[in-house]
């Protein structure tokens, strides 16, 4: 392309003059440097220069600490795992080849909550980044970046890294400038308070603020994101979504909310997507999400006029969603923001806010303990993502799992979790297709009972009352037969399945 087509996307006109081929912007990357690189939940990632790392490694041999906002489209994650240029990666993936190379020891994954990482970055606990490599869809006057999809992480990328790699992506449309915020917190202990009181609230710059000659080089590329993978819900999110339903019904009905609830935040991946879809049968209106990632369900509930302003850190959509939101962006545009996700996920705002937190169990225990990450307590699936901060400090936090997986061989309700992510102090509310346990102000023996009752799979209930009785014979605030803990576990590796 002529550099003088894309002076509506490089404004600043000194940057035409840094526009490389992305081998050129790759050759930059030095073995054992720490990259700081966009993306996040497959939204807005850097899409040109990673692949070139990844060609470069197979005949130059270099590793990389490699730091995202979260998960990465277009098998980038895969493909720098497969050229062995990954020697760590935090805070998130979701990568089935990344995955299997971290349970094997090969790449040192750091699972961390998604609000703190840049923080630590601020802070000179981890870090220097060596070069951000973050996509935009223009670049201001001044050398403001204007994010896509996504930011992230991507703006203190940019800010803190010594140099910055920025790939400019045609495909993505110039209407997404104005619908950033970016706002960073100041150094602690004298940081002021972050001044965002709702969801719609606008408190920094639409643009990421860095010095143009930071600018190393820049890109151009023209692929759209990645579509989402979620799928389609089916008749066990919709009976979750209907517990849920009732659930929030009960709670307007005694006064502790009203039909517009409190800003709602939803987890990744299918099930959440499809729990959120399902308020759109509720008799709620004027929603307001303040989440991290916004999925299909997000625009289902706009366009069902139940929802009226979504704030986030991205939006990753399946194919036919992305195709009829982003050619409709303007009908949209006014009641959308993204931020960074420390502030989408700040513990801070989410107090605040009073957020109704709805997030993903792998599995939960008769006390409520939640294990969101860790397969059989050792293998990692995707990692805790932001679910910490938002069970933490949400006012209402539910997790939804399906009562069984694979099958019925797994319970997702066991005597006790093999990795706790969540424990029972951070969880109010668990919801299976089964029902809905209420877990606020119960003790762990009146929790329990709940549990047992309400959300286990009728093929296991028998058996983790069971468990319960007999541990509860014995004695103890939290009874547990600590040898049979993990036998339902155990039986599964042993025989396939944790029926007794
Ligand atoms: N033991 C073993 N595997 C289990 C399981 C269990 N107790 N429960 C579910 N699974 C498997 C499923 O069988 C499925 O496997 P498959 O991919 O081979 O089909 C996989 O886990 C995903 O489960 P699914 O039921 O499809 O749920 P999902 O797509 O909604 O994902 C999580 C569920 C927990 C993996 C996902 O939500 C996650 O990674 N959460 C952590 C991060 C997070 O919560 N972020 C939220 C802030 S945005």
């Amino acid at each position: 392309m002529n550099p003088a087509d894309l002076s509506a996307r490089i404004r600043h006109p000194a940057l035409l003059e840094r526009i490389v081929a992305p081998e050129i912007a790759a050759a930059m990357i030095e073995d054992g440097m720490i990259i700081g690189m966009s993306g996040f939940t497959k939204a807005g990632d850097a899409k040109a220069v990673p692949i070139a790392m990844a060609e470069r490694a197979r005949t130059d041999p270099f590793q990389i600490t490699l730091i995202t906002g979260a998960s990465l489209g277009h098998d980038i994650d895969r493909m720098l795992t497969e050229a062995h240029v990954l020697s760590r990666r935090m805070p998130f993936q979701a990568d089935p080849t990344l995955r299997k190379a971290i349970n094997r020891g090969e790449v040192m994954f750091i699972d961390q909550h998604l609000s703190e990482t840049v923080e630590h970055l601020r802070s000179n606990q981890l870090g220097p980044i060596d070069y951000a490599i973050v996509e935009a869809a223009a670049i201001t006057e001044d050398g403001g970046l204007i994010p896509t999809t996504s930011i992230g992480n991507s703006a203190s990328f940019a800010m803190l890294a010594k140099k910055v790699i920025v790939e400019i992506n045609l495909s993505q449309p110039l209407g997404l400038d104005g619908l950033h915020d970016i706002y960073i917190p100041g150094k602690r202990p004298t940081r002021a308070p972050i001044p965002l009181m709702a969801c719609d609230s606008r408190v920094g710059t639409p643009y990421v603020p860095i010095a143009p000659e930071k600018i190393a080089a820049i890109v151009i590329t023209n692929e759209i994101d990645s579509a989402s993978s979620v799928l389609p819900g089916d008749s066990e999110t919709s009976a979750i979504a209907r517990h849920l339903i009732a659930f929030f019904g009960n709670e307007v009905a005694s006064g502790r909310l009203d039909l517009t609830l409190q800003p709602l935040q939803a987890g990744i991946g299918t099930i959440a997507n499809s729990v959120l879809k399902g308020l759109a049968d509720g008799p709620f209106h004027h929603l307001r999400l303040y989440s991290e990632v916004l999925q299909d369900s997000t625009f289902d509930l706009f366009d069902a006029g139940k929802l009226s302003f979504a704030s986030a850190s991205s939006i990753t959509l399946s194919a036919p969603y992305a195709e009829r939101v982003f050619s409709n962006f303007e009908r949209y545009k006014d009641k959308l923001v993204l931020r960074p996700q420390e502030i989408s996920n700040h513990p801070e705002i989410i107090r605040r806010l009073g957020i109704i937190g709805i997030n993903t169990a792998l599995e939960f225990d008769i006390y409520g303990n939640v294990n969101s990450t860790h397969v059989d307590g050792s293998n990692m699936m995707n990692g805790i993502g932001g679910s910490g901060d938002f069970a933490r400090n949400a006012y209402l936090s539910i997790f939804v799992t399906k009562s069984l997986a694979k099958n019925d061989d797994i319970s997702s309700v066991v005597p006790m979790v093999s990795h706790v992510d969540h424990t029972e102090h951070d969880v109010d509310i668990l919801v299976t297709e089964i029902g809905l346990a209420d877990l606020r102000n119960r003790a762990p023996r009146e929790r329990a009972r709940l549990i047992i009752d309400n959300c286990v799979h009728p093929s296991y209930r028998a058996q983790l009352d069971d468990y319960f009785t007999r541990a509860t014979a014995r004695g103890g605030h939290t009874p547990h037969l600590l040898e049979e803990a993990f036998s339902w576990h155990m039986r599964r590796k042993a025989t396939g399945s944790m029926k007794a």
